[in-house]
């Protein structure tokens, strides 16, 4: 509970007053004024056991009471459980029984799980379990929902977010992230611009997201403080009623008589405040060490000044000392700050566990943090012992600092002992699915309990709200979430969502699951994995190793799913119900060709078991499938985004750039000749089952070049098998940029009609001729009606069907008929929409907001519909997309259907004519659950088998 203050930092010792000979009152004006608005009233004269009288400013104890302030420890006050309304109640707001679930408290370590019904009233969660009847009778209009046995958690809680501040759509007007007037701007506030209107809100909510800490961003050292805000939209309509817990110093109007609520801080180190001020590690780290002496001085005089405030040695003292751009920082010297650290590599999280020492205050959480796990030891030694880690669960490699980020780090550090939290960072990954970043966590081995904390009670507990938020306890705030599944299943959604005690979904679409999505996902084993990370420093051997025997035999195996021609066929499935008299078989398969397989007769089997050399491979009940095909990113000509020297790089702009004249006219750039081999990303979607990619030139421009197909686990380019084909499509964009978009159709329509020059003259032609795709990135409805018009009138010249492929596609699905009868393709990127720009913002969000995704309502207007990504990390996860689009569409889509979105439909919509027939062998399960691992590439292009492990 609250602390009383005692005062030997280091200051001279308190001494009684000595002999007072002269009055000051003039002196003492001089400080009441400056202390306060009730401050000078006068003075009084009283006597100090017969000395002579002193002046005392009238408002002493007001200075006294600021003084004891000083060094309280934030938090509720001690009665805070005892509330019976919430301080964020609205009225109106019905008690709401929601009976039968199951409950995951948060308690316990976050293995607490409770059948019976949680009452929530008032704002707030007043009973969970066996509740009361005498006490639902206390309420009017109690409203009763049947959650049937679903489970329900507390609201997800995200710890770095930036929501309101880098809003959706990203407008210019509504960019509020980052300042740059400064290396250390601790006295900024991200409240101060928090967007009411970015969409983004509901769609979070809409994924159980009930509160986010909206930090400024990384620019800077500094970069200001930080509001933790509930994401119901409130009646009063303003920002300042989002905040859960006003923190002090937040309006100016505090009083120093009750406890602090926690603020919260934003720092970074390493490479962002590195590259926006073009520094050295060296200058952010001494900018730190500036600013914390400032505050340090500031912090020092206060205590002395106190100290002597307390001792009524009011002679000479002056005013109280304070500087309010500096407020905030002594703060985190008095340890009432949380502060939030982006933080990536050992160098720098050795730079700020050495500055924690030095001025002795504590690190809240380091954020990002890709290289904790491999310096644990290291973490506690920070001041006040290790800080959280605040991660990703996948998102890695874009900077060389995330280059040595491991799915595995948030099970190595909770091995360490340490407090893991997973966040979103949103809008870099939408908040909407945080819950996958746990889901993941989970997958690569961190335990249950922990991963469902990761995202709930973790994140409330580091914040310091842990005695409102975060569990699901009588007298903590109403949020919670009612889910369509186990929430560490793929797919999980809400089918409600409480803030506050006030229903967030108005019309929820959601659908019932199959039985086995109510448990969680039984996860396979990593061990050595994990183990691997650690000992090879982040970069363990990754590459697959070809199996050195002929024939490789694959028993135990549930399903077998195959390519023929450009169809999906089920050879066996005996995990599918009705489908009970299959038995697991075997699969023979002879240099990288499946044989044949048992369910075929036990003929298949002996001729081969002989065989002078053959592997024995137990899938333990898991399945063949074909491999995956991803498309979207720069995967194969990127390495790390942001180190230019690792990549290809980006082709001129010819609309807007000088065209050098050793180009050639119409020249196009060629993908294949910017291929780089062997990078992380490419291995890592190789070993998750994406054995192809497709890749276009890089392009901020209209026209981007031409594709090619690639293997993701080739060596190099000569190898075999290694391309799979050079030229696959034409790529363009067509996007609000340096040129109108009137523009680029015009110059389209051109290039259509014949006008272009050399290579480019005859790559069109050959669109015309219906040869090859033009394959045209576009988000927005209204330049995809203009795209479909185009393509009529060039038909209609040229005689032939075109091709047309449309990726991105946000708003596609508001002209799914449109897009159906003029034949064209989508290639939806990313599988799950985000409005992150004014022309992409018409989304289709799927449930729980809309009954469809766009992925179902394309299909049901014939569209071809795949699945892409955005980034090289996610083409690992295009697995996941799969399994959770096809969930999504609760039975809309079948499970070949499904495999088709990421297999023949892309092939097809990118104009890859030699298919990828590389099959995926998976221990456990299939492809696109969390129970399944990845463990060979059976491969007829390169001739073998792969292990993968
Ligand atoms: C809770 O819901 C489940 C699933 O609908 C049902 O089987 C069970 O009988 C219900 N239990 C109670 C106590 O209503
Ligand atoms: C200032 O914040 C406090 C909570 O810290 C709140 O009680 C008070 O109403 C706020 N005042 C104004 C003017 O918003
Ligand atoms: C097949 O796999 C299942 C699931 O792991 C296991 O229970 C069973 O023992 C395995 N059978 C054989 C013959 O290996
Ligand atoms: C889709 O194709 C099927 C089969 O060719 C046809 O029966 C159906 O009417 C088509 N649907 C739409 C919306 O065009």
């Amino acid at each position: 509970m609250d602390k009383l203050p005692t005062y030997h930092l280091g200051q001279p010792a308190v001494s009684r007053p000595k002999n007072h000979s002269k009055r000051f009152r003039g002196l003492l004006t001089a400080i009441v004024l400056a202390i306060g608005p009730l401050a000078y009233l006068g003075a009084v004269t009283f006597d100090l056991g017969g000395q002579p009288a002193v002046q005392v400013p009238v408002n002493a104890e007001q200075i006294k009471g600021r003084c004891h302030a000083l060094n309280l420890t934030p938090g509720p006050p001690s009665n805070f459980l005892e509330r019976t309304e919430s301080d964020r109640f609205e009225a109106g707001a019905e008690p709401v029984l929601v009976k039968n679930a199951t409950i995951w408290t948060g308690r316990a370590d976050g293995l607490e799980v409770v059948k019976g019904d949680v009452f929530l009233a008032n704002g707030l969660i007043k009973a969970v379990g066996d509740v009361d009847g005498n006490l639902v009778k206390k309420y009017k209009d109690v409203k009763v929902v049947d959650a049937k046995g679903a489970w329900v958690t507390p609201g997800i809680v995200d710890m770095h977010s930036h929501l309101g501040v880098d809003s959706a759509p990203e407008l210019q007007g509504a960019d509020d992230t980052n300042s740059f007037k400064g290396v250390v701007l601790p006295w900024l506030r991200s409240l101060d611009g928090l967007n009411t209107h970015d969409e983004a809100y509901r769609l979070s909510v809409s994924g159980g997201v009930t509160t986010s800490n909206v930090l400024p961003g990384s620019a800077d050292a500094i970069g200001g403080q930080a509001f933790t805000i509930k994401l119901r939209p409130t009646k009063e309509r303003s920002t300042s009623s989002l905040v859960l817990e006003p923190p002090f110093g937040m309006n100016g109007t505090e009083d120093y008589t009750s406890r602090p609520r926690w603020r919260q801080m934003k720092h970074a180190c390493g490479e962002n405040p590195k590259r926006v001020y073009d520094q050295t590690r060296m200058d952010t780290q001494w900018a730190f060490r500036e600013a914390y002496n400032k505050a340090r001085q500031i912090k020092e005089q206060q205590d002395s000044y106190c100290a002597k405030a307390l001792a009524g040695e009011w002679k000479g003292l002056g005013s109280f000392p304070e500087d309010l751009q500096w407020e905030a920082l002594v703060d985190v010297l008095r340890g009432k700050v949380k502060v939030h650290n982006h933080c990536y590599e050992a160098v720098d999280l050795d730079n700020m566990v050495r500055l924690t020492n030095e001025f002795k205050f504590k690190i809240a959480a380091f954020h990002h943090a890709h290289e904790t796990y491999l310096v644990p030891d290291l973490l506690k030694k920070a001041y006040g012992g290790a800080p959280a880690i605040a991660l990703f669960a996948t998102n890695a490699r874009y900077k060389r600092e995330a280059y040595r980020g491991s799915e595995f780090a948030p099970r190595l550090l909770t091995d360490a002992g340490l407090k893991v939290g997973m966040k979103s960072d949103h809008p870099v990954l939408n908040s909407r699915y945080l819950l996958h970043e746990a889901q993941q966590a989970h997958y690569f081995g961190l335990a249950s309990n922990l991963a469902l904390a990761s995202v709930i009670s973790t994140p409330a507990t580091i914040l310091g709200y842990d005695h409102r938020i975060g569990f699901l306890k009588p007298g903590y705030d109403a949020d919670l979430v009612i889910w369509d599944s186990h929430p560490l299943q793929i797919g999980a959604t809400p089918k409600q969502v409480f803030i506050d005690g006030i229903p967030q979904l108005g019309n929820p679409f959601y659908s019932d699951k199959p039985d086995y999505f109510q448990h969680a996902p039984k996860v396979p084993n990593f061990d050595d994995e994990a183990k691997d990370a650690v000992k090879y420093e982040g970069l363990p051997p990754i590459e697959p190793r070809r199996s050195e025997k002929e024939v490789v035999i694959f028993t135990n195996v549930t399903s077998l799913h195959i390519r023929v021609g450009d169809h999906i066929k089920e050879v066996f499935d005996a995990s599918r119900s009705g489908a009970k008299a299959y038995e697991p078989q075997s699969v023979v398969v002879k240099n990288g060709e499946i044989q044949c397989s048992s369910v075929e007769g036990s003929g298949c089997l002996a001729s081969f078991s002989d065989f002078p050399s053959v592997q024995w491979v137990n899938l333990h009940g898991g399945s063949i499938s074909p491999a995956l095909v991803s498309y979207g990113s720069l995967l194969g000509i990127h390495e790390i985004d942001q180190e230019s020297s690792t990549n290809d790089g980006r082709v001129i702009d010819l609309l807007t750039a000088e065209n050098p004249a050793i180009l050639g006219e119409g020249t196009l750039i060629h993908a294949v000749d910017g291929l780089e081999f062997a990078t992380r990303d490419a291995l890592l979607a190789y070993r998750d089952g994406a054995t192809v990619g497709i890749t276009a030139p890089e392009s901020r421009g209209l026209i981007s070049g031409l594709g090619v197909a690639f293997s993701t686990g080739a060596p190099h380019k000569l190898a075999k098998g290694a391309v799979l084909q050079d030229i696959t499509a034409v790529h363009v964009s067509i996007h609000p940029s340096a040129s109108s978009i009137s523009t680029q159709i015009a110059v389209l329509r051109n290039l259509l009609y014949g006008h272009g020059e050399g290579e480019t003259k005859r790559v069109f032609r050959s669109v015309v001729e219906g040869e090859v795709p033009l394959v045209i990135a576009v988000q927005n409805a209204d330049i995809i009606a203009s795209l479909i018009q185009l393509k009529g009138d060039v038909e209609k010249l040229g005689g032939k069907r075109v091709k047309f492929t449309f990726t991105g596609a946000n708003e596609a699905h508001l002209l799914a008929k449109e897009i159906g009868e003029a034949n064209i393709g989508v290639i939806l990127t990313p599988a799950r929409p985000y409005p992150g720009t004014w022309k992409a913002r018409r989304i289709l969000p799927g449930p729980p907001l809309s009954e469809n995704n766009a992925a179902a309502l394309l299909l049901a207007h014939n569209v071809t519909v795949a699945l892409g990504v955005e980034e090289q990390w996610q083409s690992r996860n295009l697995r996941f997309d799969v399994g959770w689009t096809a969930i999504d569409a609760h039975g809309y889509i079948s499970k070949n259907d499904a495999i088709a979105l990421a297999t023949i439909n892309v092939e097809k919509l990118l104009g890859l004519s030699t298919p990828n027939t590389d099959l995926v062998a998976v221990e456990h399960a299939s492809l696109y659950d969390f129970s399944g691992k990845v463990v060979g590439v059976i491969s007829k292009r390169e001739g073998g088998t792969s292990l993968v492990r």
